[in-house]
């Protein structure tokens, strides 16, 4: 059975409200084909028992699972590859001359999904900057979604998430196998803080960061609530801080207070 015109309805405001993500008209599929695997994993009869179970309180433990499924959570080893040759290159050389003094360097990586892109950061750190052993690093990882920090946290891979974006000697370096699969080094695992973060809540317990990766997230969010999140950014980026956002995401007409910084084939954002 199709989804109903009034049930998609349900299920947009549930997200929006909870999230911020903004499901268009052309969503319908997508929220029905994923709605018709959880009515099955939770015993419902059909996407209408489902929703009918839902509406009979504004959220319980059913509701978690649903808005979770509705996430995007693409996600790969060094996506873009040029985010991480301006912190390999540029910014990180920067950091470590201009924090000399505390020796202390705060990163924050916003909705990390799966875990690619905070494990992609630390191997940098460790591979090319092995001087920061005697630093203070913080590295925060956060998601919405408790499944995919779940996911995160236990740093297992397949091969073909290993395959995507990873160097082969990163691989060997920084994994081992564990059956089928390959695992993220213990080290490197705890070496990062995982946290349930929503982005459309308060920042107010965040210090603040030298570093915020919070890319391909805000492409899913309408305009208002990106202004609200990149008011927040402002206050948890230190003055001489970075912000990296996705390929297809900006500040510019969003927030004067970011400058856009041009490096050879990248751009990221600092408060001006
Ligand atoms: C497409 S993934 C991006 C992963 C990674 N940053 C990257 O660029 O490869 C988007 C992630 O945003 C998370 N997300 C969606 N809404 C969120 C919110 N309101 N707060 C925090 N995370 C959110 C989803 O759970 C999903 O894991």
């Amino acid at each position: 059975m199709p989804i109903s015109v009034a049930e998609f309805d349900y299920i947009r405001k549930l997200v929006y409200d909870r999230t911020g993500v903004f499901l268009s008209e052309d969503k319908s599929y997508l929220v029905e084909s994923r709605l018709n695997v959880l009515a099955k994993e939770t015993g419902a009869n059909s996407v209408s028992g489902l929703v009918a179970q839902l509406k009979q309180k504004p959220f319980s433990p059913l509701h978690k699972p649903i808005v979770e499924a509705m996430m995007t959570n693409e996600t790969f080893f060094f996506r873009d590859v040029q985010p991480f040759e301006i912190l390999k290159t540029f910014i990180i050389p920067e950091l470590l001359k201009k924090r000399q003094g505390d020796r202390t360097l705060k990163i924050w990586c916003a909705a990390c999904s799966s875990g690619q892109e905070p494990y992609s950061i630390m191997m940098l750190l460790r591979e090319y900057f092995p001087q920061l052993a005697n630093w203070k690093v913080q590295l925060i990882a956060s998601d919405i979604s408790t499944a995919m920090l779940d996911r995160a946290t236990s740093g297992i891979y397949a091969q073909q998430e290993v395959n995507r974006g990873l160097p082969t000697a990163f691989l060997h370096k920084y994994f081992q196998h564990c059956g089928h699969k390959w695992q993220i080094k213990k080290e490197i695992r705890q070496s990062i803080e995982f946290r349930q973060i929503n982005l459309t809540e308060s920042f107010d317990f965040m210090s603040q960061m030298d570093i915020i990766f919070m890319r391909n997230v805000l492409i899913y969010f309408d305009i208002q609530t990106k202004k609200s999140i990149f008011a927040k950014v402002r206050r948890v980026l230190r003055p001489d801080g970075y912000l990296f956002l996705g390929g297809g995401e900006t500040t510019v007409n969003l927030d004067s207070a970011f400058e856009l910084v041009q490096f050879d084939k990248g751009v990221c954002y600092k408060l001006r």
